[in-house]
Order: structure tokens, then sequence, then C-alpha cells
């Protein structure tokens, strides 16, 4: 087949979406992030890329830690809501129902829907043109048995798939019929075991 040559992109799809929670106390907060890499075995690190426009951006630069949330594949649409609002504008926590939940080592929450919480320390910042580089130290891990192979790692082809975004869909679009309810009932199904 001939190859075309096309505009520089970061072309890696289709890419893993994650929801991060930042922030501790009153002031916590929820988004969609694709920009995600394993960069470090021992220890094991993690970076995240976020625009420094992003309310979350300073909630990170400011408690120096975050939470990588990875969903169950039926979480697409709270993805891209908290993926396409803003806190200060819209309060996620309130249109979602998202449920905070205490981390073991670090002050931002854990979202008990998600079947992998990942608490991250970071150690680096590193500013890019648009985005800053996080990059992180992962301190605690928990998951869902759903989601564990018989070696005890992650891995999503248990749960059919966990939520990838293909070309061309990973971007802020309009969230027009967001139904919390029907997120409750799939994420209760998961849980037992649906
Ligand atoms: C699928 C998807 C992937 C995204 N990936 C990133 C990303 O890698 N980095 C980033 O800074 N923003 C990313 N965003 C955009 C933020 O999630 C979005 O701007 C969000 O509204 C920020 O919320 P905040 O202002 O409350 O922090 C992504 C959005 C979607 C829907």
């Amino acid at each position: 087949m001939p190859k075309i040559q096309l505009t520089p992109n970061t072309t890696l799809y289709p890419v893993p979406v994650v929801l991060i929670t930042c922030g501790a106390g009153d002031e916590t907060n929820v988004f969609s992030l694709n920009r995600i890499a394993s960069c470090n075995a021992e220890p094991p690190m993690i970076s995240i890329s976020v625009r420094p426009s992003r309310a979350s951006h300073d909630l990170i630069q400011q408690w120096g830690e975050f939470v990588v949330n990875i969903p169950w594949p039926e979480m697409e649409m709270v993805s891209d809501f908290v993926g396409s609002t803003t806190a200060g504008e819209t309060d996620k926590w309130q249109e979602t129902g998202l449920t905070r939940q205490p981390a073991t080592v670090v002050s931002p929450p854990l979202l008990a829907d998600c079947p992998v919480n990942i608490e991250c320390q970071v150690r680096h910042t590193w500013q890019l043109p648009s985005h800053s580089l996080f990059i992180a130290e992962v301190v605690a891990l928990h998951a869902d048995t759903a989601v564990l192979s018989e070696r005890e790692e992650v891995d999503f082809a248990l749960a059919r798939g966990g939520l990838v975004y293909r070309a061309g869909v990973v971007r802020e679009r309009p969230v027009e019929n967001f139904r919390p309810d029907e997120l409750r009932q799939k994420v209760n199904a998961r849980r037992d075991g649906g």
C-alpha cells in the first residue's frame, strides 16, 4: 500500500482515557485525560500532560499529587462530561454523582466508581510548549478483583476492554444527553458482576 504524508500529530490511536482526580478538602476536581504514559519501572512512574488553562492544572501543581482512575468502558459519557466542563462553572460532583473515597497515601480522592485507582505524587514537572508534563511516582494502587489476572496484574481484557477512544473523538464534545442515573445503573451492574 502506498503511504501518504500527513500533518505531524501524536497519532497513537486508540488511546486509553482516564479520569484524573486532584485537589483536597473542599476543593477537589475531576477531568478526563488521554495524554498519559508509563515512564519508569523502579520506582513505578507515570507521566500526564495537562494544559495550564485547565482548572485542575493548578490543583495538581499546588498539591503535587493526583489520582489516575481507570474507568469502565461504560463510563464514556461521564468521561465526555467531565472532559468538557470546567470546575468553577459546573459542579461536576453534583452533576455526575461520581463517588469520592479517601485515598490511602495522597490527599486527592479516589473515584469509587472506577475499577482501578492509582495514587501518584509528582516528582518532576516539565513545561512543554502547550502542556505541563507531570512525572509522578505511583505510591499506592487499588484494583477491583474483576480486572485482575491470575498473577494479580490489571488486565482489562478480563473486563471486555477498558475505555479507549478512537481517532477523531478525543476532543471536548458537548454532552447534551448525559444521564447520571444510567451511569449509576451501569456501574452498579459492573460491581455486582453483571
Ligand atoms: C477524551 C478526552 C481527553 C482529554 N485529554 C486531555 C489531556 O490529555 N490533557 C489535558 O490537559 N486535557 C485533556 N482533556 C480536556 C480536559 O479534560 C477538559 O479541558 C476539562 O474540561 C478540564 O477540566 P477542568 O478545567 O475542570 O480542570 C481531554 C478531554 C477529553 C474529553
